[in-house]
């Protein structure tokens, strides 16, 4: 019998955000389907207080964490603190390692990246003043201020939403250009053996979505299931033989280039805009992607024939055989 321990940030006060609520929801989920014969699950949350889950750890070492923390005191971008920890004390986790999350939780600095590789993302200077922009958190994920004025059709009026929302929120927003069109959702498993499995792309289709509102995922189309904005946002699978065979398979392609060339592990989601030309673009880096059972990651496995108990007992098995020793960026043209 492991012991396994699984890591969720804490609430903040008595109104926990949408998102920190589904995550504790998560974890004893979790709990639930794995204690049995082989494994013994605790549940705990972590906050900003690191000395005390540090002596914790130390105290009563697992042999495992299961690493559910995508937020800490309400801040994504100190996530990655909880990686960090775990990594100094020699203890396995699941997911993503430390830098991965540190990359996805600074936008501006996974685009740098990004670009330096050569992939595409969508630009964040004002090449034509007269373009269509979104501004959004730089730190945050969930979707956090994005509403129907998030859409903006210049770079004054850019600039302007930037200062808005950036005071509003307490903490930087920043405008990139507005890429029209299609929205994918590209989920990935790494295995045992470390092969990257792609599981079925989705697609978000915008579907009876109120006339003249912007075509934007945004928080009431995520948090608020009986808003129209819910109603308007379909996931579907498109056929891979159909007629978008082609660009289903170059987000395929470039989403493994992610994954291997950034050093990612275990699983991640990455969204994707094709605009009217046919071009993709890479909008959003999610390497700690919600597991609750309805949402984007486990149900592109259920269409891949992935149940979802081996799903989670796949992430786990596969955290425990590579332990600490994560994969280089770039192993794929490393020749390994
Ligand atoms: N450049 C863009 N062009 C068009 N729409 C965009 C762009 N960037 C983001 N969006 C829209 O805003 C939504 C949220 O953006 P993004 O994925 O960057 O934020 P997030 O808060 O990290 O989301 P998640 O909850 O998936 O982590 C996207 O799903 C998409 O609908
Ligand atoms: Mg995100």
């Amino acid at each position: 019998m492991h012991r396994l321990l699984i890591l969720h940030g804490a609430i903040q006060g008595p109104n926990p955000t949408a998102d920190e609520a589904e995550t504790e929801r998560v974890a004893h989920n979790l709990a639930g389907l794995l204690s049995g014969p082989d494994w013994s699950c605790e549940v705990a949350h972590a906050d900003l207080d690191l000395e005390k889950l540090r002596i914790q750890l130390l105290k009563s070492p697992p042999d495992l964490v299961f690493n559910l923390v995508e937020s800490l005191n309400g801040q994504d971008r100190l996530a990655c603190a909880i990686p960090a920890l775990l990594e100094s004390l020699s203890l396995p986790y699941t997911g993503n390692p430390t830098t991965v999350i540190a990359l996805a939780d600074d936008k501006l600095a996974l685009k740098r990246e990004l670009r330096s590789l050569g992939l595409p993302t969508p630009p964040v200077s004002p090449i034509d003043p007269e373009a269509t922009f979104i501004v959004k958190a730089r730190f945050q994920h969930a979707s956090l201020g994005l509403g129907p004025d998030a859409r903006v059709t210049s770079w004054p009026a850019a600039t302007q939403q930037i200062e808005t929302q950036s005071r509003r929120y307490g903490t930087p927003f920043f405008a990139e250009a507005f890429i029209p069109g299609r929205e994918f959702n590209l989920s990935l498993l790494e295995t045992v053996g470390g092969h990257i499995r792609l599981l079925p792309p989705a697609e978000i289709a915008f579907r009876n979505w109120p006339e003249g509102r912007p075509q934007i995922v945004d928080y009431e189309a995520k948090w608020d299931p009986e808003s129209p904005a819910a109603h308007g946002t379909v996931r579907v699978f498109p056929k891979g033989d159909g007629p978008d065979g082609a660009i289903l398979q170059t987000l395929c392609e470039l989403a493994r280039s992610l994954f291997e060339r950034l050093g990612l592990a275990g699983y991640a989601r990455i969204d994707f805009r094709v605009d009217r030309q046919g071009q993709p673009w890479i909008i959003d880096l999610n390497p700690n992607p919600t597991l609750d059972p309805e949402a984007g990651f486990a149900q592109a496995a259920r269409v891949a024939g992935i149940g979802y108990r081996d799903l989670i007992e796949g992430i786990l098995d596969q955290a425990a055989k590579r332990g600490l020793g994560f994969s280089p960026p770039g192993r794929a043209y490393a020749g390994d």
